[in-house]
């Protein structure tokens, strides 16, 4: 085991720190810059269809499913087909409005799991074309889908997804360009995309950097009993995943909130003793993400922020700022994920907790 973890203490550390060479694993042979187009093999037989959808109907559970509600931002953005996003677990048993003009996508990185393999059959059975994001080549997802394709992250053995999160993620942005051609973006626009796209890998590099300075964070914050997670746009999802993180491995209680929402409930409950955590990437909301923080302030709330290298009038406002490199929103939640997965595995780790097999938690829940 001790060889397996190529000299990382954990599992978990160690695949966070593969991502940068998981990320272009996934791009491999798919992302063609020198052309700026893509070749997905594995559902380019049913690109027209998939073109044609009249919705998507995106399925999965935990970390599989945050990695969908980007998927819905992306495709809606990119190529302007209506999406909507189920967990597996409600979606089969609401006897869902599903007609054979439907696409539904099921996200997994086991292939595995119970819910998400019974919306598929269920889909099937409705006769949408139903496509897979799997991670594990020949699981059962895998097998019964239509079309699909593998994210090619490698075994993750941490029971808390995260290299697997991200290459569903990059999936899911090629996936989006592939229903954009021909329809609602041009080529050299797809060109652009896919360049950002490509230099993620080199920003995640620099971003694990910081993870000494993440660690030192997380001293500061070991002790606390709640979290909250604030972000908007591409961002709220990660906001989502950073929550779940936390409380998987650390069992600090953690939740993710739009940060627009914030107002609605979760203000009630900040002081000093409510570290809240933003993502304030500079894009469209930036302005709106510094007035909720100095609403969090001035009530008190400690706040650490991830923010976009070079923003230093943030650090006025925040009293730890986590730096990423400027990207474009479409491919900021592959960056702003990163300080968050190691913010999470440093309190886990300080709090003494088995990060690699945290309690009640399986890697794959093949029952219900
Ligand atoms: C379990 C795992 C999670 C995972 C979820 C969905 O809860 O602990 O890490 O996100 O199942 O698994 P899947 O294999 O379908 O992505």
């Amino acid at each position: 085991e001790e060889i397996e973890k190529g000299g990382y203490e954990h599992f978990m550390l160690k695949e966070i720190f593969e991502q940068p060479g998981v990320m272009e694993d996934v791009m491999r042979g798919r992302v063609r810059l020198e052309s700026g187009s893509l070749h997905l093999g594995g559902i380019n037989d049913n690109l027209e269809q998939l073109r044609k959808a009249r919705r998507i109907i995106i399925c999965a559970c935990g970390t599989s499913w945050h990695a969908g509600l980007i998927g819905e931002y992306l495709i809606e953005e990119f190529a302007r087909i209506p999406v909507e996003v189920d967990y597996a677990s409600e979606f089969r048993y609401r006897n869902p409005v599903i007609t054979p003009e439907d696409v539904v996508i099921v996200i997994s990185q086991s292939g595995e799991t119970a819910d998400t393999l019974a919306a598929l059959r269920e889909a099937k059975e409705k006769g949408a074309l139903v496509m897979g994001i799997c991670n594990v080549v020949g699981s059962t997802i895998a097998r019964e889908t239509h079309c699909g394709m593998y994210t090619h992250a490698g075994p993750e053995i941490g029971v808390a997804s995260t290299k697997a999160f991200t290459a569903q993620v990059i999936v899911l942005y090629m996936v989006a360009l592939a229903l954009s051609q021909g329809r609602t973006l041009s080529d050299s626009e797809i060109a652009l995309y896919l360049r950002e796209l490509s230099e993620v890998p080199s920003k995640v590099s620099e971003i694990l950097k910081s993870s000494e300075e993440i660690h030192a964070i997380a001293g500061s914050y070991r002790n606390a009993r709640n979290f909250l997670y604030l972000g908007r746009g591409y961002n709220f999802p990660v906001a989502l995943e950073g929550a779940l993180k936390l409380k998987e491995i650390s069992y600090i209680h953690a939740e993710g909130y739009p940060a627009a929402e914030m107002k609605h409930g979760p203000i009630a409950l900040i002081d000093e003793d409510m570290p809240v955590i933003f993502i304030a990437t500079r894009d469209s909301t930036y302005t709106k993400i510094l007035s909720n923080i100095e609403e969090v302030r001035s009530r008190k709330g400690r706040v650490i922020a991830i923010a976009s290298e070079g923003d230093e009038d943030i650090r006025s406002l925040a009293d730890h700022v986590i730096y990423i490199p400027a990207a474009s929103a479409p491919v900021t939640p592959l960056l702003t994920v990163i300080p968050l997965q190691l913010l999470a595995y440093h309190i886990a780790t300080l709090r003494g907790c088995n990060v690699d097999r945290p309690r009640n938690l399986a890697k794959s829940v093949t029952v219900e």
